[in-house]
């Protein structure tokens, strides 16, 4: 961890209230809170998750120096329950405990449920995420793999329902003007309001604002410090908070012509993110969904898919003026694009190899 840089003021009173309010999203026995933490492609930036590359193949038995520090990322993000007492550390075993969280954790993400540490769920673990605890939310039951806060709290206000919006005027950050950033949450929330019955609108009025926005450097006071670049990206309180904390270390971009860095990462695309937690969205499983809760750096995902609108709608209800044929519709011709991107690719490369062999022959 680095200093703390600011927030000493506020940071009992934050502790307070972020007790008082993020525990009921979060189950007893996992951190309360939110975060956002995505990794990225380029590991050297995020040291400590990096060296998760040690743990490939190690399985059930296995005795690793940094399985203990694995087992502390499963515990931030509710997958291991701390040991009985406080002062105990997690040991370096691979034992049958943290293999439960193991398989919870594959499960979660989408994963092949294997149980080991292989490839996929190391590369898994090292993209950077949402910081907010994957354990907060509601067993997945079923067909729906969108996921509630504990207590499945949401907004309630009287319909029509606004709720409004501010920026911090102290916690900004230069890289990108306000107006862009601006032009980015608008967006942002635009897409959600399209499918609830939820309207949202930016006030000046930051203390009185419902939902309340800054950008913050590591310690920030309410107990889940942000990382420096990558790691932690974000983290969202969910209803009726409305804490919305991006960290200030990353990269922020709203154009990756414009930002050519490895670790740039896209701004609309964690707020739309961040947005499902503050409406009572938890994350799902559902990889290309809004609400997974990894984001690779230099990717974009900030259209709502079928999963986030029908887990957004069991909470709201549907905004009479959205149909999902529409949605069904984008979706269908995505993957579409997608299918005949695959099909160009693989024609490049029997041409390519056609090629090769002609020249071999000739
Ligand atoms: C990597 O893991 C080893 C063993 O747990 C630890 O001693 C070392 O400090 C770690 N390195 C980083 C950069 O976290
Ligand atoms: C539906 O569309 C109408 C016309 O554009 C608009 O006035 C109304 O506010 C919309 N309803 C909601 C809930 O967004």
């Amino acid at each position: 961890m680095f200093n703390f840089s600011y927030c000493y003021f506020f940071f009992f009173f934050l502790s307070l209230f972020s007790l008082l309010f993020s525990r009921p999203c979060f189950p007893a026995r996992t951190i309360p809170g939110p975060a956002t933490v995505i990794t990225a492609e380029d590991h050297s930036h995020n040291a400590a998750w990096h060296n998760f590359s040690r743990l490939l193949h190690a399985e059930r038995g296995s005795q690793i120096n940094g399985i203990s520090e694995l087992k502390n990322y499963f515990h931030q993000f509710g997958y291991l329950p701390r040991a009985d007492t406080m002062s105990s550390d997690f040991t370096d075993t691979f034992d049958a405990q943290f293999e439960s969280a193991l398989l919870l954790y594959q499960k979660k993400l989408g994963l092949p449920v294997t149980g080991k540490l292989d490839s996929h769920t190391i590369s898994t673990i090292m993209t950077p995420r949402c910081g907010v605890s994957d354990g907060s939310s509601h067993t997945i039951h079923s067909a729906h793999h969108f996921a509630f806060f504990n207590g499945k709290p949401r907004w309630a206000r009287a319909s029509p329902m606004t709720l409004t919006y501010a920026f911090s005027p102290y916690h900004i950050i230069g890289r990108l003007s306000k107006a862009e950033i601006r032009t980015v949450f608008e967006r942002s929330f635009s897409r959600w309001a399209s499918v609830i019955p939820v309207k949202f609108r930016e006030t000046s009025r930051y203390k009185s604002a419902d939902i309340r926005i800054g950008f913050y450097h590591r310690n920030h006071g309410d107990g889940k410090p942000f990382d420096g670049v990558l790691g932690v990206l974000a983290h969202a309180f969910c209803p009726e908070n409305g804490r919305f904390h991006l960290d200030a270390a990353e990269t922020w971009s709203v154009d990756f012509e414009r930002d050519k860095s490895k670790v740039a990462v896209d701004l609309e695309s964690v707020v739309t993110h961040e947005i499902g937690h503050i409406l009572g969205l938890a994350h799902t499983s559902v990889k290309g969904a809004v609400m997974y809760p990894s984001l690779k750096p230099r990717t974009k995902k900030v259209e709502l898919k079928i999963d986030d609108v029908e887990g957004v709608q069991a909470l709201y209800g549907s905004n009479p003026n959205f149909s999902f044929s529409t949605l069904l519709h984008s979706e269908s011709s995505s993957n579409l694009a997608m299918e005949s991107q695959g099909v160009l690719s693989k024609w490049t490369v029997s041409l390519a190899l056609g090629l090769i062999i002609t020249f071999l022959s000739a």
